[in-house]
């Protein structure tokens, strides 16, 4: 039997190394570089670590190549399809699906801690009123840390599961404030008979004044995007929240470190692109044209909703909610043009060469907007939702990399490229 390693050979002075492969349940076998350095004197390069894998973990499986998402195992259809983002969110922290019991009590507790500290409610008062609502979330879920200190002992497995539970019982509380005070209108505080996204339902819309009932089929669809947006291994994100943690920062400073890198464009903020974009296509005989656009090498237009570091196929995730999106704007009767530009613009792209070559194919972003859209969310919410739904991905995967036997700080080294060294001349001698 071949032996389970590689041999690296410096072709300089012909010395060789032997490197140790190590295998996972599924995906490609691995290169365990770590003793490369004390070895050979040599880093590896990897920038945006196209090749390289940043930590084991138990959580999430992608095949990009087969369109393949797995929670824990489970696929992401039968979940979106079978289950709730709640047992999700259980899945994901505690590693299997719950019994009734296990399910009944942990529904319990999550909704039982909606409330946050009245003092951390004055806190929104200190921001402008036109701030992006992801900026108040960086600002707000950062400082859960001030308010609930009283469980930031990251070695302690009880006060690790408290936080937990405190984040993603909180998170929409936080983010539907972050919307109304971005309104300037009451604050609602949450209902405990309501599920998970019924609730943050209720706390965007309702008002003191009338009665507001949540339409099921809105709550049906809310959930399934938090449960499509729930985890995704170790994404720009995820990673920054494992890189943060690592360095033994308290989960609520290190989600709130993940947030901040979820608002790129190309990250969660590719949900609000696209919307830009289709806004600014206008009509879909305009589509062939920003079609070339994203073509041109010359120009920085991209499609925003297409493409991925790891889908080399259909998102799983954009099949979903592109079903969902069809029976939401059915069921609402709602007809949205952009919704017609975005079926005609997927269509052509699939079948240009450029985006075939390149396997190129819609993600998540692509239709969470639309669908959101016709639900009532305003624009600069949705990567706010992204953030609800991504927060039990982030924890889990932040208590993942801190039950670790052996702790490391994430330190990636660099390869110099500047200046030698030279040596100081003052100023008047410049
Ligand atoms: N439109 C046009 N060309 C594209 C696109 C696009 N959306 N995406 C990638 N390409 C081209 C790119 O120009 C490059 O071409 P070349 O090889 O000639 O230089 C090639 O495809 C590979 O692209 P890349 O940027 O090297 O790939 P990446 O893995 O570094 O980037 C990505 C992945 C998602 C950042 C990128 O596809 C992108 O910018 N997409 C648009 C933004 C978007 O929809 N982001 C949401 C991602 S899914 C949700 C999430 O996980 O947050």
């Amino acid at each position: 039997m071949a032996k389970d390693t590689v041999t690296i050979t410096d072709n300089s002075n012909g010395k060789s190394v032997e490197v140790p492969i190590i295998r996972g349940t599924h995906g490609p076998p691995v290169m365990d570089v770590r003793a490369l350095y004390k070895e050979t004197g040599m880093f590896t390069y990897d920038p945006g670590f196209l090749s390289t894998a940043s930590c084991q973990s138990k959580i999430t499986y992608i095949d990009g190549e087969k369109g393949i998402l797995l929670y824990r195992g489970y696929p992401i259809e039968q979940l979106a399809a079978q289950s709730s983002f709640l047992e999700v969110c259980y899945l994901l922290w505690y590693g299997s699906l719950p019994t009734k019991d296990e399910f009944e009590e942990f529904s319990s507790m999550i909704s039982h801690h909606t409330m946050v500290h009245e003092g951390l409610r004055d806190f929104f008062n200190g921001f402008r009123r036109d701030a992006h609502p992801m900026a108040v979330m960086v600002g707000v879920v950062g400082a859960l840390s001030a308010f609930y200190h009283d469980s930031l002992d990251i070695h302690d497995a009880r006060s690790r599961e408290i936080s937990a539970h405190r984040l993603i019982a909180k998170i929409p509380t936080i983010a539907a404030w972050a919307f109304r005070y971005s309104r300037g209108v009451p604050f609602p505080y949450p209902q405990n008979n309501l599920g998970y996204a019924e609730n943050f339902l209720h706390m965007m819309f309702s008002y003191p004044s009338e009665e507001y009932n949540v339409n099921p089929v809105i709550a049906k669809a809310m959930d399934v995007i938090f449960i499509l947006h729930a985890e995704h291994e170790q994404n720009a994100s995820t990673s920054t929240v494992r890189l943060a943690g690592s360095s033994q920062a308290n989960p609520f400073a290190s989600v709130s470190a993940g947030i901040g890198a979820l608002w790129g464009p190309a990250h969660g903020g590719a949900n609000e692109a696209v919307i830009k974009m289709l806004k600014l296509i206008e009509d879909p005989k305009n589509i062939n044209k920003f079609v070339d656009k994203a073509k041109d090498r010359n120009d920085p237009f991209r499609l925003m909703g297409f493409g991925h570091r790891v889908y080399k196929n259909y998102d799983p995730r954009a099949k979903i909610i592109r079903q969902s999106c069809l029976e939401v704007l059915k069921e609402l009767k709602v007809n949205d043009p952009l919704f017609e530009i975005a079926m005609k613009l997927e269509e052509i792209a699939l079948k240009d060469e450029y985006f075939i070559k390149k396997k190129l194919y819609p993600n998540v972003d692509f239709y969470s907007g639309i669908i959101q859209r016709a639900i009532g969310i305003p624009t600069s919410m949705f990567t706010v939702i992204f953030t609800i739904g991504r927060a039990i991905g982030w924890i889990s995967q932040w208590q993942e990399m801190i039950t670790e036997k052996v702790q490391k700080i994430g330190r990636p080294r660099q390869l110099y490229v500047g200046a030698k060294t030279r040596d100081y001349v003052p100023v008047n001698e410049r």
